[in-house]
This record gives structure tokens, sequence and C-alpha cells, in this order.
């Protein structure tokens, strides 16, 4: 099977450099009898004042394109820790970049459970904040936060939370902070996705622990609350239509536990408009799941047009990706309140996948496993498999010690090939 990404052009504006998503983008706002708000964000509330502002606050506004699919070229100045390498914010960010790719691509060239679970905690470490909470955000609180993971709502990002910690506790003497790593994760595994964007990516964000609890959606929500949510984040209604498109590199563990493993669409490891298309069927291919949330966005007056507009033959991939990244700069930049002091280091990002066919795999592989390294963490992470519940349990007297007085918690990651 041949997958392919029909690029109409790689131009500026996310909306006005392609005439047919512009007649579509008006078209889906017209059948909306709601109006879809932009709203600006942090420190670009009190304008735009250096270049970097200026491009981000063009991208939130659909002025330029908040993607960039044009080829790498960027190499590093020099080796990791050198003088060079040091002199250029975005050099440790290529090394990173690499590590990523090992972790995230399965031998098919498909993205794998880790590369999924980016996606979802660049979500959750961004969405833990709204208009009104006064704190949390895209700081890395998920990553380095004692608590935040435990949560219910944070299950099944175990093997990610110990991956994102080893690349901190890597590169941390290289300047990086945990916000900016989470939310490179995402977009470096959204580019690695087969068919997926190219994400405008930048770094400089303030890390905090501190993290406000109730603003994640619960599944299980009508629509309209699910809306009311996302818009008290400044993410409207289309915004967040095209953000659960991420759901195409979707499993699910804990909604239905007698379905664990079910993917959200029969491609979890292609970033293609499978989902929408199928969630617009009456009922998911077999083997797929539907959240009740996906349903009932399907169903709702306000996002139903989404699914039509992104599943188009044609247009469906270009439209959505151009959407989804515009949606995503925003949900990467919630409560950072630094924007104009930000750097963009899209050009370290691997190149997009516009056209995909999966590779054979070596008969030799059978499976690779990753096994964390570094500390990460001075508890261990376990879940009930009965309630799934989270529970907190000391690490075992067996872990190794480090020159910070911390255990090294292991996990093992297996990638079936
Ligand atoms: C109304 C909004 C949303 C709801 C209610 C929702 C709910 C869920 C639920 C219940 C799961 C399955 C968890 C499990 O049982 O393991 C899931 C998985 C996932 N979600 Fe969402 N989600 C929403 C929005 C988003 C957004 C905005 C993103 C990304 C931008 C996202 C990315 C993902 C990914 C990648 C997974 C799969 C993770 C994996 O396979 O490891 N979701 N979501």
């Amino acid at each position: 099977m041949k997958y392919n990404l029909i690029f109409l052009t790689a131009a500026a504006s996310a909306v006005s450099a392609f005439p047919g998503m512009k007649d579509l983008m008006a078209d889906l706002g017209k059948r909306q009898a709601e109006t879809a708000t932009v709203e600006l964000l942090g420190d670009l509330l009190d304008g735009a004042t250096t270049p970097v502002g200026q491009e981000v606050k063009d991208c939130l506004l659909g002025n330029v394109a908040c993607q960039d699919p044009s080829k790498k070229t960027y190499a590093p100045p020099g080796p990791l820790g050198s003088p060079a390498c040091a002199e250029d914010t975005c050099c440790v960010w290529d090394f990173i970049q690499k590590d990523l790719t090992d972790l995230f691509l399965d031998c098919d060239g498909t993205c794998n459970e880790l590369a999924r679970g980016a996606v979802r905690f660049g979500f959750h470490d961004a969405a833990a904040w709204s208009k009104t909470s006064g704190f949390g955000g895209a700081d890395g609180s998920l990553l380095i936060s004692k608590d935040e993971i435990l949560r219910s709502e944070n299950q099944g990002m175990d093997d990610i939370y110990a991956a994102g910690n080893d690349l901190l506790a890597k590169y941390s003497e290289y300047g990086i902070g945990a916000g900016d790593l989470v939310q490179f994760m995402h977009n470096t595994a959204t580019v690695l996705c087969p068919l997926g964007p190219r994400i405008l990516t930048y770094v400089g964000r303030e890390d905090s622990e501190n993290n406000p609890t109730g603003l994640l959606p619960d599944t299980h929500s009508p629509a309209p609350v699910l809306i009311e949510l996302f818009q008290d984040k400044t993410i409207n209604f289309k915004d967040l239509i095209a953000l659960i498109g991420a759901h195409t590199v979707a499993n699910q563990q804990f909604v239905d536990p007698s379905q664990a493993g079910a993917p959200l669409d029969s491609t979890p490891g292609i970033w293609d408009v499978k989902f929408y298309n199928e969630t617009l069927q009456a009922t998911p291919p077999p083997g797929v799941f539907r959240l009740p949330s996906d349903e009932s966005f399907k169903n709702d007056n306000a996002t139903a047009p989404g699914f039509t507009v992104f599943s188009d033959p044609v247009t469906g991939q270009t439209t959505w990706n151009a959407a989804y990244s515009v949606a995503y700069v925003r949900m990467s930049l919630l409560g950072v309140n630094n924007i104009n002091e930000l750097t963009d280091c899209t050009k370290v990002l691997p190149d997009q996948v516009f056209d995909f066919t999966p590779k054979a795999c070596p008969s030799s592989s059978s499976s690779s496993s990753y096994t964390s390294t570094t500390s990460t963490t001075s508890i261990q992470i376990l879940h009930d498999h009965t309630t799934m519940a989270p529970m907190v349990t000391p690490a075992p007297e067996t872990d190794s010690y480090d020159s910070y007085g911390t255990t090294t918690a292991y996990v093992t990651v297996t990638v079936e090939c």
C-alpha cells in the first residue's frame, strides 16, 4: 500500500497558500453557526516586539504557515559540547532529533508506540492550563513534577515519560529545558510519522513543576463541554477538531480494557486522514476502537463539518496538516509568557515524508528494545491491572544509584517489527 500527501504548494500561509483549502475552510466556517474566535497568547497580548514574536503572531493569526515542509539543510557547526555548538541554540536539538529518530521509527518506516506517546505527552503537558489557571501549560511539568504523571488522565505514558527523562538527563548539561524537550518530542514524532507535518518548533520556555488539575478532557464528556474546555485554553472548535486528528496515531488501553491496544484508526503508524474517514462511518472497521468523545464530535453541529473537510480524498491531508500545525503551535505555547524571546529551531527537524510505502523489515529483525539507562525518578510507576489505578512503590533495592543519589527506574519498551 502506498500513502501520498499531495502538497499543493510549499509556500507561505496556511490558508492563503492553498486556494482549494481557502474555499474549504471558508465553507467550513459558513456551515458553522458559531464564530471561531482567534486569540493571541502570553506576552504576545502586549505586542510582538521581536522577529520571532512577529513570526508566531502571524502563524497564530493565519497570515503565514505554521509548518515548514522544506528539506532539512541544517548541519551542526561542531560536535556536541564544542564551543561552536554551544554558540548555536539549535545545535544540541539536532543531536536530540537524531536520538528521537532512532526511538520513534519501526523498521518498516512507520512510527511506533513511543512516537504515539510523545504526541499525547506534548498535549497533556501543555493543556494543563487555562486562561484563568494562572500557571501551568507547556512548562515540562509532566516530565519533572513528582505527581503529575501519576494522575489517572496520564495513565499509559510511563514509557515516553522514562524516555523523555533519559534525554533530559543526557542533554541538560547543554542547557536544554524540560518544557522545550516535551514539545520538541511531539514535533519530532509528528514529522517522523509518515505524512505528518513539520511544525514550527520553538525553544526557550521556562520550566515549572507546578500544574493545575482538572483541565484535561474526559472522553465521556459531550462535545459542547469539550469545546468549552478547549475554548478556555484559547483553542477554538476548529482548532480542536484539527487537533483530535492526532488520534490517527493512537491506541487505547484504559477506556475499554477488554480491547486494550486497539487503535483509533486502521493505520496507527501513519499520520493519514483515515481517522476522520473511519470515524464518519457508522461503525469503526474491525479491530478499530472509537472513543465516545470522537463519536460526539462527529455528531455535533459545530465540529461535524471538520470530519468531512479533513477526510476529503484529494485535499484532506494537506488541509488537515496545515490546520493541525496552526492549532499545535498554539497548544505548544499555552502558558508561555516569553514568546518574544524564543528561538525558532524548526530547521533541525527531520524531513517530512510526503509519499510513503512501508518498507520490508529485515527477516532477522524480530524485536528491538529500549531500556532507560539514566536516573529518571526515585519512584516506580506501576498500574494495578484490575483497576488501572496508578500505584507508587519505592524503587527496588537492586536499582543503581547515580551521583545525585536518586535511583534508576528501568523501563523496557518492546518495539515489534
Ligand atoms: C477532546 C479531546 C481529547 C480526548 C477526550 C482524548 C482522549 C483520549 C483517550 C481516552 C485516549 C486513550 C487513552 C488510553 O486508554 O490509553 C487517547 C489517546 C491518544 N490521544 Fe487523545 N484525546 C483528546 C485530544 C487529543 C489531542 C488534542 C491530542 C494530540 C494533540 C491527542 C493525542 C492522543 C494520542 C497520540 C493518543 C494515543 C496514545 C498512545 O497510543 O500511546 N488527543 N486520547
